[in-house]
This record gives structure tokens, sequence and C-alpha cells, in this order.
């Protein structure tokens, strides 16, 4: 089995879509492994998003991650999950995301895309370690 971070950004949780989220990776046939409603400090949002650090969008990322509260989880599946995540989260804008997609069913803007997933496997391994240390 293979895991990935998953985060229902606050978001999510402020418009009541972690069910309709986390119901989805269910029914695709994923699994919950730990979740957590937590409000991410600025430090562990650093940490987390370090690679965009500089990025013109990094200041408006990491204040609107920390904004309220967060989901966040750790999902199990099979070889790739992080791959599978992705494609069910749909492109990083939502004006380009397909319907049939979390971003292309519920949300409309790119500062408010309802959902992180890891973007690769070792990815999916560091940001566990960041939330969850030991579940990687
Ligand atoms: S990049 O530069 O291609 O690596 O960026 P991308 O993978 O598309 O996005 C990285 C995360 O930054 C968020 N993002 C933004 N937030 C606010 N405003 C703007 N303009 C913006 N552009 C990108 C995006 O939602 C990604 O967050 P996560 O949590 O990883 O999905």
């Amino acid at each position: 089995m293979n895991r990935t971070l998953v985060i229902c950004k606050p978001d999510a949780v402020e418009r009541g879509l972690v069910g309709e989220i986390i119901g989805r990776l269910e029914r695709k046939g994923l699994s919950l492994v730990a979740a957590e409603l937590r409000t991410i400090d600025a430090e562990t949002a650093g940490r987390h998003y370090a690679e965009h650090e500089g990025k013109p969008f990094y200041g408006e990322l990491v204040s609107f991650i920390g904004r309220s509260p967060a989901l966040v989880a750790v999902v199990e599946g099979p070889d790739d999950t992080w791959k599978i995540v992705r494609t069910l989260m749909g492109p990083t804008n939502p004006a380009e995301a397909p319907p049939g997609t979390i971003r292309g069913d519920l949300a409309t803007e790119m500062g408010e895309n309802l959902i992180h997933g890891s973007d690769s496997a070792d990815s999916a391994a560091r940001e566990i370690d960041i939330f969850f240390p030991g579940l990687a």
C-alpha cells in the first residue's frame, strides 16, 4: 500500500465540503489512515510550502492555508496513490479543471481551490512527515 498527504483547505471546511471531498476519495477506493482538523501555523505552512518560497503567490498561500482550520489527512491506496488523488483533484486553477474533478465541480478561484495533494511520492513522504511523523 502507498500513502499520500491530503489537505482539505480552509475554504473546504468553511464551505462544509469536507465530507464531499473525502467521500470522493473513499468512493474511488482510497482509505483514510489519519485525519486531523487543525489550524496550520505559519512555521508549519512554511515547511510544507518551502519549494514555493519566493514565488509571487507564496505570502497569499501561507496566509490562506492558516486562516481557519483545515482537515489534514493521510490517504492510502495502491501504487501511486498521490497520482490518483491529483487526478481526482483536477488542475490547480479551477477555471481549467474539467467537470468531474473536485476543483472542476466545486471551486472557481485559484486562491481557493479546496484541496492539496502531494505532487510526487517523495513529496508525499516529506509532507506526511511534517504533519504525521512516522506515518509515511
Ligand atoms: S507551481 O509554481 O507550478 O509549482 O505552482 P502550483 O503547483 O500550480 O501551485 C503551488 C501551490 O500554490 C497555489 N497557488 C496559488 N495560490 C494563490 N494564488 C495563486 N495565484 C496561486 N498559484 C498557485 C496552488 O493552489 C498550490 O497549492 P497546493 O496546496 O499545493 O495545491
